[in-house]
């Protein structure tokens, strides 16, 4: 049993304000609009400033939460970050989030998990509310992908766009409807070679020739990450459900990572979703990594589609490999 209940309090979001379209990646690299469209549903991105990092991102999406909670600087007892793009490999970015945000005496940790990540946020923060331990904890999707980016490779520089979300997690009262129903996260450590940043970290320290070579950016291998993206977040919308005694009919709103649009579209297609009850918004941001499910929560919520007491699944899948699912009433 558990002694309490999660819910969603506030979201929030952040992209900046440049962007950059097909038009414009057809000026970088050999490709077009018309390539980029129809494979992957995407036709622009919010790119950072070369002086933006992790934590400006995070920052402006944290204030956007806080603002539309009740909940006070003063009331959040955690902080955590998901990104595989922080500020530096250390201090962590919930660290620099937390000065930044003024909220002294608790708790701040990155969390790595790529695309799942804030999903895999979500599942931890659950589990402190759930116990007892925490209150209000403030759970941070951010990623800026753009600037791991080899702007030669065009299999993998017209795909990631940069972005921040934020989400209040909170203690339920026993009258709240809202409240975080299941999480459920997995992970494969033997696939992971198909998508990685192969320089920068202990395995192969920055040098000259990993510069040269461009090792600091993404490696993936697109087409068997597609297969396995369809599969696992198939697999783990299915599980979630079944767990839970419910049907995709009884979900109002489903929010998968936004990696590519044929994927989504296999996806609620193997579960006979209709389309108008899943929240799409590649076409505007590209992958932005462990920011995209929370950054099309906080849309739909302020465009009023997702209401209070709406069934939410959220759903995602990426490096590590690692992939999971969170249901919820809003
Ligand atoms: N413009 C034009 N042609 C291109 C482009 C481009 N931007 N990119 C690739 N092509 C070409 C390829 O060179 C290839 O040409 P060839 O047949 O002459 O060799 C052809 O298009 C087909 O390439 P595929 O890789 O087979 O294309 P596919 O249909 O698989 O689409 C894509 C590629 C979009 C990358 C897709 O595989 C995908 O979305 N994969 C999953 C991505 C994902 O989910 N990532 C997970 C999270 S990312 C993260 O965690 C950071």
């Amino acid at each position: 049993m558990n002694r309490y209940y999660a819910k969603f309090t506030a979201f929030g979001s952040y992209t900046p304000p440049k962007v950059l379209n097909n038009y414009d990646l057809e000026k970088i690299v050999d490709t077009t609009d018309e390539w980029i469209r129809t494979r992957t549903g995407m036709f622009e991105r919010h790119i950072a400033a070369d002086n933006e990092a992790a934590s400006d991102l995070a920052y402006a999406a944290a204030k956007r939460a806080m603002e539309s909670s009740p909940v006070k600087y003063r009331e959040i007892d955690l902080i955590l970050v998901a990104t595989v793009t922080g500020d530096y490999a250390f201090p962590s970015t919930a660290c620099i989030l937390q000065k930044r945000l003024g909220m002294k005496d608790i708790p701040a940790f990155d969390l790595s998990a790529g695309c799942t990540g804030f999903i895999y946020a979500v599942d931890v923060a659950r589990q402190f509310i759930e116990n007892g331990t925490y209150k209000n904890i403030l759970v941070v999707g951010v990623e800026v992908l753009t600037k791991i980016t080899n702007w030669k490779d065009r299999n993998t520089c017209v795909l990631f766009g940069d972005g921040a979300g934020a989400a209040i997690v909170s203690r339920a009262r026993s009258a709240d409807i809202s409240h975080i129903i299941d999480t459920k996260i997995w992970s494969d450590g033997s696939q992971g070679e198909y998508l990685y940043q192969p320089a920068g970290g202990s395995r192969m320290p920055a040098s000259r020739k990993t510069v040269e070579e461009n090792l600091h950016t993404v490696y993936m291998e697109g087409n068997k990450i597609f297969k396995l993206a369809v599969r696992s977040m198939t697999s783990a919308i299915d599980e979630i459900l079944k767990q839970n005694k419910l049907k995709p009919d009884d979900v109002d709103w489903f929010i998968p990572h936004q990696a590519n649009l044929r994927i989504i579209e296999a996806i609620i297609d193997r579960l006979h979703v209709p389309k108008d009850r899943v929240i799409i918004n590649i076409e505007k941001y590209g992958n932005m990594s462990s920011a995209t499910i929370p950054v099309a929560v906080d849309e739909a919520i302020r465009a009023k589609k997702i209401r209070r007491g709406d069934v939410i699944l959220m759903v995602a899948f990426g490096a590590g490999l690692t992939w999971g699912s969170v249901l919820a009433r809003y």
